[in-house]
């Protein structure tokens, strides 16, 4: 055990990297996992399967609040259902990528959503939870606020790579995707996503995930070691 006890919050835009930092974190640490983010895209799919309209903040609302969103917080497995469906494989899928930011701005959603994250994180000694707002609304009082950023060219090369994309074309559609996301999930009104005042802000342009995955742990472990 590396000792760590405590709460990491880990924000910041998609395609830093940060799932797969958290992660590792997380499994150095010895500590459980949270992925906010799961929670969003789990009521998305509910929201779709409902028919609804994601741009509709009542009915999204209403759906939402009538499903069973179950995730897990173990490191090494990925669970997610709804009413009982195993959907892990689906949240990622690019029906529920372009519905989540409208999904996940609507406030009735967010209250219900960190209402449960926060009682998933009072389960655990130690977790590391990953989010946009995690340091900023969910745990203003987390022992270590990590705000994960990178260059939008490195991040879009850094999705292109995993999704096995070399055209130009389709690596800039990429980029493109990623700053409407960013501009939408920075602009809404409930929760958007900035770095905490007093979040540790780590670049990952020039870093690849190991240094990270270092850098991250070497300052929740210095937490500990300050007494904190
Ligand atoms: O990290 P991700 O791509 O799985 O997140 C999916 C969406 O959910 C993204 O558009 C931002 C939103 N989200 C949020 O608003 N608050 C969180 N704590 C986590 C994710």
């Amino acid at each position: 055990m590396s000792g760590f006890v405590g709460q990491v919050a880990l924000d910041g835009p998609s395609g830093t990297g940060k799932s797969s930092v958290a992660r590792a974190v997380a499994t150095r640490l010895g500590a459980a996992y949270l992925d906010t983010g799961a929670m969003y895209r789990a009521a998305t799919v509910a929201v779709l399967d409902a028919g609804a309209d994601p741009e509709d903040v009542e009915a999204v609302a209403a759906v939402v609040a009538g499903a069973r969103i179950e995730v897990g917080t173990a490191a090494e497995t990925e669970l997610v259902r709804v009413d009982g469906v195993d959907v892990a494989i689906r949240i990622r899928g690019p029906e529920v990528t372009r519905a989540v930011s409208a999904v996940s701005a609507v406030p009735a959603v967010r209250r219900r959503l960190v209402e449960r994250q926060r009682a998933l994180v009072v389960a655990a000694d130690a977790v590391v939870v990953e989010g946009r707002d995690i340091g900023t609304v969910v745990l203003p009082d987390a022992t270590l606020k990590v705000y994960l950023t990178a260059a939008p060219e490195a991040r879009a090369q850094r999705r292109a790579a995993q999704l096995g994309i070399t055209d130009p074309a389709e690596v800039a559609a990429l980029a493109a995707d990623l700053r409407r996301r960013d501009e939408y999930d920075s602009s809404r009104a409930d929760s958007p996503l900035r770095p905490a005042e007093d979040a540790v802000v780590v670049d990952s342009t020039h870093l690849d995930r190991e240094g990270v995955v270092g850098r991250v742990v070497e300052l929740a472990l210095a937490t500990v070691g300050a007494g904190a």
